[in-house]
């Protein structure tokens, strides 16, 4: 197999020789390099993996395998993380835990199946509050095999950036980001890409992924111009697809739309006090709307979960004006601000945990666990959501049920990446 390096670049898809067969392995070459990316009308230097703004696309087949080369050309280390995809341990991507951080010029091969369909991401995982801030992060979508009929297939992005007075980004270092809300962008835009390239007509069925690959801002997004339902969440469908209302996306979170086109399709955030218009997709003509409903993707496959063998508590603490903990960092997970020499929950492989999750900071957090997906449980222990981010806000308390079957060491922190980088974050031990 010879391939150029600039054939690579696009992230296509690489034939097994003498077959015509969609190919079992998808390569592709990730190079985080400084860019110019235009935001707000201005040409601002950014990061950027294979020279734009989000990332490229990676697209595959569920069960492909992906062989992917992170080519470090930025003047810092780097390391990507698969956000939401069940990787080995070592692919992982986690400065510490599962590998070295890839230096300047040097490159790193991660190779791993895809096992899940849904919407997943990657980003940078080394000082990402820095390098995702700046722009290191794209959509990764896996297609099911036999995925629903719709007319586009549409990845929308929503990203916040800090610009200073002359629209570059915001290099002043403010510490009081770090304690409360987080480093809250003041230019805020939908990166819409349409795979299909074709115009979205009235009528026209979508299906719509929408990614928070922010570092700290929260959205409640609304959408106009469609009729349709919620089929998926952090990639995961829903055994029932849920009325479309006003979708709250918190960092590193994502949700799958399915619907009709009735109108230019308008996003907008109401998280905040005022609503804020996020980006729109114009369309264009029309046409008869297709009949079929609007089912439930089909299932990927998940363990099955026994009786808890473990629980453990797991309370979210500090923030600005509160008591110091163990550590150095301003936020804490169980009195220990940053990652803790030993995990926080240590368990035989295919262990089912249940983890309560008290908030007892006066902000809102979303808690991420690496490598594995959880049950979000209701008051009543009902098995909710399948996710592997859960949003909690002041003062809340969530249940998850999680299903221990990915042997390795795996990162549970706040993607509120202002938080993690200030000490919240610890880790659980698998096998
Ligand atoms: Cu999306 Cu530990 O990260
Ligand atoms: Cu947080």
């Amino acid at each position: 197999l010879s391939l150029s390096r600039r054939s690579f670049l696009g992230g296509m898809t690489v034939a097994l020789a003498g077959t015509r067969l969609p190919a079992a392995t998808h390569e592709l070459i990730l190079a985080p390099q400084s860019i110019k990316a235009h935001l707000a009308g201005y040409d601002v230097s950014m990061l950027g993996f294979n020279g734009g703004l989000p990332g490229p696309e990676v697209r595959m087949r569920q069960g492909q395998t992906a062989r992917i080369t992170l080519d470090n050309r930025l003047e810092e280390g780097a390391l990507v993380h698969w956000h939401g995809l069940r990787v080995p341990n070592r692919m992982d991507g986690v400065n510490v835990l599962t590998q070295d951080v890839v230096i300047p010029g040097d490159s790193y091969r991660y190779q791993f199946g895809v096992p899940d369909a849904g919407t997943y991401w990657y980003h940078s995982h080394y000082l990402s509050y820095d390098q995702v801030s700046r722009g290191l992060f794209g959509a990764f979508i896996v297609e099911e095999q036999n995925a629903p009929a719709v007319d586009h297939d549409i990845v929308v992005q929503f990203f916040d950036v800090l610009l200073d007075q002359s629209g570059q980004y915001d290099e002043a270092f403010n510490p009081a980001h770090f304690a409360t809300e987080g480093r809250i962008g003041n230019t805020v835009t939908a990166l819409v890409f349409n795979g299909t390239g074709k115009t979205v007509k009235r009528g026209d069925r979508l299906r719509l992924r929408l990614i928070n690959p922010s570092i700290d801002r929260v959205y409640r997004v609304g959408l106009d111009g469609l009729i349709g339902k919620i089929v998926a969440l952090d990639g995961m469908p829903l055994a029932h697809p849920r009325t479309l209302e006003p979708i709250l996306l918190a960092p590193g979170q994502r949700c799958d739309v399915i619907g009709d086109a009735t109108g230019p399709i308008r996003f907008d955030d109401s998280f905040g006090e005022q609503t804020l218009s996020l980006g729109e997709i114009a369309v264009s003509g029309s046409r008869e709307p297709a009949k079929a409903p609007i089912t439930a993707l089909p299932a990927n496959r998940m363990p099955a979960p026994k009786d808890p063998g473990q629980t453990a508590e797991l309370v979210l603490q500090g923030g600005a004006g509160s008591a110091s903990h163990n550590g150095t960092g301003t936020w804490a997970l169980n009195d220990v601000s940053g990652l803790p020499r030993r995990p926080f929950l240590s368990a035989a492989q295919g262990t089912t945990a249940r983890i309560s999750i008290r908030n007892e900071t006066g902000f809102p957090h979303v808690m991420h666990l690496h490598g594995h997906h959880f049950w979000e449980l209701d008051a009543a222990g009902e098995a909710g959501p399948y996710r592997d981010s859960t949003y909690l806000d002041t003062g809340e308390t969530r249940d998850i049920l999680v299903v221990l079957d990915n042997p390795g060491s795996w990162m549970l922190h706040c993607h509120m990446l202002s938080h993690q980088a200030d000490g919240m974050a610890t880790w659980i031990r698998v096998g």
